[in-house]
């Protein structure tokens, strides 16, 4: 069965776009079907990591959404970025980096049911063993339907007050919305706390599991977006964190 998975985060910075493109490397590399689609409209970026110029993509996003084609047309196989390492697929739907095409979502808006229609074409166009959605941070109508759309939903935070209250309200909202499954992942936890008394903590907190606690990486940082971290780095601590974190989003 195919599933697809939601990543937010309340607020930006947080590993949303580099947590979708490990977790899709990884499934891609375990054999499976793959696709993720870049739903930040307002700050798209996940294409950075896969290395793909979206300025030369053919079709985006936002071209779907406003009628000038079908989504798997905006669809780029980015297996290639892979370096033969995956028997599976993996591809990308960019969402444009034109300023105009940017301040005309936040301007015009568009029919935010296409994006739960495309949702589905791409599933079984591209037969799809897992659709990765990237979303914006906060509460917007593209996020809310992709949060209700979801098999699995995966929220990120760090370790910070701010984190701890926005992921309060996400919690909150999937639980009304009726999402079946809710992993957290805790992401950028600072050397100096004790992970496992962090898990502890917020699972407490949300009473909802935590498929990971992630430390903050120096390695990660200094990478910047420039690749795929589980790729260049497959023996690292966090390499196995996704590792674990992509197999419970898709148990
Ligand atoms: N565990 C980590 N340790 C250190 N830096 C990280 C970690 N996870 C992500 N980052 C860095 O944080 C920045 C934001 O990550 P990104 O995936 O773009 O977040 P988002 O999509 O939520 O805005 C990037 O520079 C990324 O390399
Ligand atoms: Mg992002």
């Amino acid at each position: 069965m195919s599933s697809l998975i939601a990543v937010h985060s309340f607020r930006g910075g947080t590993g949303k776009s580099n947590s979708c493109a490990n977790i899709a490397t990884i499934l891609a590399q375990e054999g499976r079907r793959v696709a993720v689609v870049d739903a930040d409209i307002q700050s798209p970026g996940v294409h950075v990591i896969f290395g793909v110029d979206a300025a030369g993509a053919v079709h985006s996003l936002n071209d779907y959404l406003w009628g000038r084609c079908a989504i798997a047309d905006a669809a780029q196989d980015v297996t290639p970025a892979l370096n033969g390492t995956a028997t599976g697929k993996i591809f990308l739907i960019p969402s444009s980096i034109d300023p105009n095409q940017i301040a005309r979502v936040i301007r015009d808006g568009y029919d935010v049911g296409l994006l739960t229609e495309g949702f589905r074409a791409l599933i079984s166009d591209l037969s799809l063993d897992a659709l990765i959605i990237d979303t914006h941070p906060g509460l917007n109508e593209e996020t809310l339907l992709s949060i209700a759309m979801a098999d699995v939903l995966a929220i990120i935070l760090r370790p910070d007050q701010q984190d701890y209250e926005g992921t309060s309200v996400t919690v909150r909202v999937a639980r009304k919305l009726g999402v079946p499954r809710m992993r957290l992942i805790v992401n950028k936890t600072p050397a100096v706390f004790d992970r496992d008394h962090v898990r502890a903590e917020v699972e407490t907190a949300y009473d909802c599991e935590v498929a990971a606690v992630l430390p903050h990486s120096d390695e990660m940082m200094a990478l910047s977006s420039r690749d795929i971290f589980s790729l260049r780095y497959p023996d690292h601590p966090i390499s196995t964190l996704y590792r674990t974190v992509a197999h419970s989003l898709v148990e």
